[in-house]
């Protein structure tokens, strides 16, 4: 144990700097090397033999391994939807791999247990919903919300399917699919809803989705004209599967209306908010999912918006009946009559073995409390806004929609695709910005998820003056896009 608590003292200070090396920008935000350079420089197969990794040795390996590892933290971070996790959550985890309490089942780990119930109620509230009693198990007619977390958003859109389809056609769990069920959704919905309907056997090509819609009146329209298609096919559709908000552009759908024309046609209504639900904690952005407490179910990522490190997503529901009647299971060691003073998840979820996944968001939210995780998505999405209103004022580039998150798409006006994706390759190799890029309508676009917390103005600046930088060296045409010198002002 003494060998641990000295290994964890000099660890935490390779934490520590790679900590303030990240948030000052002072290095590069990714280092990428080939695979086999990493797999050297960190001398993995001798570890492997000698072992004993411990002590001055092992601080030396981590602060190695985080010298390869991309910064979060760090202010040129914008690529993708993760979070940049709030030290308090990586506690979490170092006091979850110790415990080591999976707590599907009551009995293997009550304490995460009852703070994931704790937790479930807190985003329940969030929605509008009120929580069943903890009890419910033995009260199986007492009707109210209820929800699990999961591992992932991908794995709380399929059981969110599971649960829709049983509620329409229970029959399918045993007798399996006639490949005539139906899943409609709206444009750009996340690839794990097509995954899901493979998966479920409901089959991929049993996606509708309708062609993006800007009003709730074209949204009427088009869910007319493809309901229509469904029914010609002789599909039999029981989900609707709604944005908030899309991966690719951040964009939410108009949930008041969906909800509408859901209920007139009985079909049970998914919001997918991995990304975008964390808006509801935000008294300035949470009319964007208005609407959200008349669907079936709501998936909320708490590992992107949420300071949450990996994995953990609420899969929410309205009534929590229908995902106590989701699954079917058999297994006498688990699931037989038992009293107990809590009781049982498992049932919830595609995993057996599950993390204490609530203990991780819970010491977020005890660190900065319910206000400052709201005040962190107010500042994410406020400066996304400014980077769109600084982007379109340069000439040169431009966004093919107003940011409604923290996700932002623009391009340079005059490149092709693929010098977009160059644009993006040599700002990777430069280090100091990490971007992603993303096709909307039938162009591609870069991308920024302006996530971390040290992302200031300025770097944005920086970002869009080195981006036309790059293109007027590449077209040999040194004034056409000179900057603005009001656009780029950092004082
Ligand atoms: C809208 C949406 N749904 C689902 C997912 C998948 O979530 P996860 O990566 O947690 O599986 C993502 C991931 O980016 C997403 O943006």
């Amino acid at each position: 144990m003494e060998e641990f608590l000295e290994s964890v003292r000099l660890v935490s200070r390779e934490l520590e700097r790679y900590w303030f090396e990240s948030i000052s920008g002072s290095t590069c935000v990714v280092n990428q090397l080939p695979i086999r350079a990493i797999t050297d420089e960190l001398n993995l197969k001798a570890h492997l033999e000698t072992g004993g990794l411990t002590g001055d040795a092992l601080a030396k390996f981590v602060g190695r391994y985080l010298s390869l590892s991309v910064r979060l933290h760090h202010p040129g971070s914008l690529a993708h939807q993760v979070a940049v996790p709030h030290p308090a959550a990586a506690l979490a985890t170092l006091i979850e791999g110790f415990t080591n309490n999976p707590m599907g089942i009551y009995e293997m780990g009550p304490a995460a247990a009852s703070i994931e119930a704790f937790v479930i109620e807190w985003l329940l509230s969030k929605v509008g919903w009120t929580s069943v009693p903890c009890n419910v198990a033995d009260q199986p007619d007492v009707s109210g919300a209820g929800g699990v977390l999961t591992h992932g958003g991908s794995l709380a859109n399929l059981a969110a399917l599971v649960a829709a389809r049983s509620r329409f056609d229970n029959s399918v769990w045993a007798r399996g699919c006639d490949g005539d069920l139906a899943v409609m959704a709206t444009a750009g919905c996340h690839y794990s809803i097509a995954r899901a309907a493979g998966i479920l056997g409901i089959g991929a090509e049993n996606l509708y989705t309708l062609p993006d819609v800007s009003s709730v009146l074209e949204f009427n329209d088009q869910f007319a004209i493809v309901m229509q298609r469904v029914r010609l096919a002789g599909k039999r559709p029981f989900a609707f599967v709604a944005n908030a908000c899309s991966t690719a552009t951040g964009a939410f759908d108009p949930l008041e209306g969906i909800a509408r024309i859901c209920r007139a046609h009985g079909l049970w209504l998914h919001v997918d908010g991995a990304h975008g639900a964390s808006a509801l904690l935000s008294r300035k952005h949470r009319h964007r999912l208005n609407g959200v407490e008349s669907a079936d179910s709501l998936t909320w990522d708490a590992h992107k918006l949420m300071r949450t490190p990996g994995l953990c997503t609420a899969l929410l529901v309205r009534d929590a009946r229908t995902l106590d009647a989701a699954f079917h299971q058999d297994a006498s060691y688990l699931f037989h009559a038992k009293v107990q003073p809590g009781f049982d998840s498992l049932h919830r979820t595609v995993e057996c073995t599950k993390a204490s996944l609530g203990f991780r968001l819970f010491l977020v939210l005890a660190a900065m409390g319910e206000k400052g995780l709201a005040d962190y998505i107010d500042r994410q999405f406020d400066l996304t806004r400014e980077a769109y209103e600084l982007f379109c004022s340069i000439p040169g580039l431009e966004c093919p929609v107003e940011p409604q998150s923290n996700i932002l798409c623009f391009r340079v006006v005059e490149g092709d695709d693929q010098m977009q994706l160059s644009i993006r390759d040599r700002l990777l190799a430069e280090g100091e910005f990490h971007l992603s890029t993303a096709v909307v309508g039938d162009r591609r676009y870069l991308r920024l998820v302006v996530t971390s917390p040290s992302t200031e103005r300025a770097d944005l600046q920086r970002l869009a003056r080195r981006v036309l930088q790059m293109v007027n060296r590449h077209t040999d045409a040194g004034s056409r896009h000179a900057p603005e010198r009001d656009s780029f002002d950092e004082s």
